[in-house]
């Protein structure tokens, strides 16, 4: 089986983490986003993924890394961003001849994806789409269906959820089983909307939906960002980690003073040094070579490799980019750094200052 996995969005909405990375390769748990997807690929028996990028092809090629045993990973870059179906086209042209998934590349799950494509096969459908359930429908692809899954409508981003039926809405997962023939409905070498323009295409014509089960989070925001990694230590997404909700995972080359508090479930990476009287957690994860001065508290945050947070900072909430530095006495609430960004000591930083 083979896998298309779209991650060519600029993933604006969590700027300015993503100005010089792209969203798949931030961490999630202390490990790449990417990384986690191609572990859930792999225990679904695909053996072919093709990444289908444009936004910064070199720093996505590089968070790949080594991918897990029996899995060929390629990476494809358009020239232009073609929209979903579009990439999805461009991306399989002359590499898959039967059905195929593709994938919405940030999205955060262990719904059993040999379960859509089962799902796929029996009903020998042209489309079939994983759903999960959501509380806000404006957000999502919301999928209605028949008793037997066969989609009734396709509604992308409704602007409110009148005529939707109760909550809470069964919305599209980001993730499909496409039979080489819905190709067909993409014209080429222009942006085309899957969402917009193609499932609706495809209602009475073979799109069927299946509602998946377990954990689901799309990683767009600073918030679900933030949920997702704490979701990973705490065990709530089971992860390589192998997080749960007492997790202390201190790399043997960190440093903890012995009067730094940690309250789980807390992950310190490789180097990195917390100073006495520190409150780290819960909820928190420190990237490696990152140094926290003393008597700081830091809750419900991520910190990316090398940051660097003086002594009586506050940290709550909020995500620093990789070498991002604070200053003694500063907090930061609701906040996002972007690499090597300094706030310098006695500031106050609050959600005002991240892009909406
Ligand atoms: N290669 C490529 N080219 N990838 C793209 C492009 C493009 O032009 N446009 C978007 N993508 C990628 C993004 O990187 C992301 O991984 C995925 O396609 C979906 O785009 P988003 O911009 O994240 O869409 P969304 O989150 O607003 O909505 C989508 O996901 C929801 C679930 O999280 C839709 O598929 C909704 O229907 C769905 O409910
Ligand atoms: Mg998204």
């Amino acid at each position: 089986m083979i896998a298309i996995v779209l991650v060519g969005g600029e993933g604006t909405r969590l700027r300015p983490l993503t100005l010089d990375e792209p969203k798949p390769v931030l961490p999630i748990g202390g490990v790449a986003f990417l990384s986690l997807l191609l572990d859930r690929l792999a225990a679904a028996g695909v053996t072919r993924v093709i990444f289908s990028c444009g936004y910064l092809p070199d720093r996505l090629r590089a968070g790949i890394g080594t991918p897990p045993a029996g899995v060929e990973v390629e990476v494809v870059i358009e020239d232009e961003p073609l929209g979903t179906a579009g990439a999805i086209r461009f991306a399989a042209a002359g590499r898959v001849d039967g059905p195929f998934l593709a994938l919405n590349g940030d999205v955060l799950s262990d719904a059993d994806l040999g379960a859509l494509v089962r799902a796929h096969t029996a009903a020998g459908a042209t489309a079939s789409i994983g759903l999960t359930p959501v509380d806000d429908p404006t957000r999502f692809g919301v999928v209605v269906c028949d008793q037997d899954g066969n989609v009734e409508r396709f509604v992308e981003k409704p602007p409110n959820a009148d005529g939707l039926g109760p909550a809470p809405w069964w919305v599209n997962a980001g993730f499909y089983v496409l039979d080489p023939s819905v190709l067909d409905l993409v014209p080429p070498d222009q942006m085309v909307s899957i969402e917009r323009e193609v499932f609706p295409l495809l209602v009475g014509k073979g799109l069927i939906a299946c509602q998946a089960e377990g954990y689901w989070r799309d990683i767009g925001t600073l918030q679900s960002y933030l949920a997702a990694n704490a979701d990973a230590i705490g065990g709530r997404l089971q992860t390589r980690l192998g997080g749960s909700p007492t997790t202390l995972i201190v790399d043997p080359t960190a440093t903890v003073a012995a009067a730094a508090q940690l309250i789980a479930p807390v992950l310190i990476g490789a180097g990195a040094e917390i100073a006495a009287g520190a409150v780290i957690g819960p909820d928190v994860v420190i990237g490696a070579g990152s140094r926290i001065g003393a008597r700081s508290i830091v809750r419900s945050a991520v910190l990316l490799d090398g940051v660097e947070v003086a002594a009586d900072a506050t940290i709550e909430r909020s995500v620093l980019g990789r070498g991002a530095t604070v200053g003694e006495r500063s907090s930061l609430l609701d906040s996002a750094l972007g690499t090597g960004e300094i706030v310098g000591s006695d500031q106050a930083l609050t959600d005002e200052r991240r892009p909406s």
